[in-house]
């Protein structure tokens, strides 16, 4: 009798957890996910703050649009709050890209980006394909301090090919999961 009885308290409890887990995680879809769009500028000085490491084997030769297919291609870059260099400094790229198309136009890219803003600070990690001459979006893969965890798209566009400096314009669409969400640290 006694036995039985702390049995069924036993197989019970596990319900009235996961009802409750349940319960607290439809909750927190009410609200809606947390995000955070913002757009930053990215500054790419050839020979400076990115070099080509490998050189590519077939396709065009490297031009302003184009690399050979193979090139694997580092960078460090700043990132900045307007398309102008001189503006707030809030954040770096550092990645690698490899020429992934015969026509030296598409890469795959990989980054690590470190923000350090007002009221978020540590890095995305993005990985994707990236088109030299036209907008592309990135996945983010996930993130570190008050990133960690989160997902979305990060989009690449080139604004300003011309010249040593290359300008990127990228625009950050970032979602947390609700089991990423903290109370922000004071
Ligand atoms: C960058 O350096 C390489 C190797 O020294 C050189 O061949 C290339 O012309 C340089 N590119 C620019 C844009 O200065
Ligand atoms: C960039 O910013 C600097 C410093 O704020 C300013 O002097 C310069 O005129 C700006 N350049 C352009 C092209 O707006």
């Amino acid at each position: 009798m006694d036995f039985s009885l702390r049995h069924c308290v036993v197989v019970v409890l596990p319900f009235l957890l996961l009802l409750c887990k349940t319960t607290s995680t439809s909750d927190s879809h009410h609200h809606g996910l947390k995000s955070l769009h913002f757009t930053l500028f990215q500054h790419e000085t050839i020979n400076k703050t990115g070099y080509i490491i490998v050189n590519g084997v077939a396709g065009p030769g490297v031009s302003q649009n184009t690399t050979p297919f193979g090139t694997l291609f580092v960078f460090q870059d700043p990132l900045t709050v307007t398309a102008n260099r001189s503006s707030k400094l809030v954040g770096i790229g550092e990645g690698t890209s490899i020429t992934s198309s015969l026509d030296g136009l598409q890469s795959i890219s990989i980054a690590k980006i470190t923000l350090r803003m007002k009221r978020h600070v540590g890095s995305i990690s993005i990985v994707g394909g990236t088109h030299n001459i036209k907008p592309s979006d990135h996945p983010v893969v996930g993130g570190t301090g008050d990133f960690m965890f989160v997902q979305g798209y990060v989009t690449s566009s080139p604004l300003d090919l011309q010249g040593q400096t290359v300008v990127y314009k990228i625009e950050f669409h970032l979602y947390w999961p609700p089991y990423a969400v903290k109370k922000p640290s004071s």
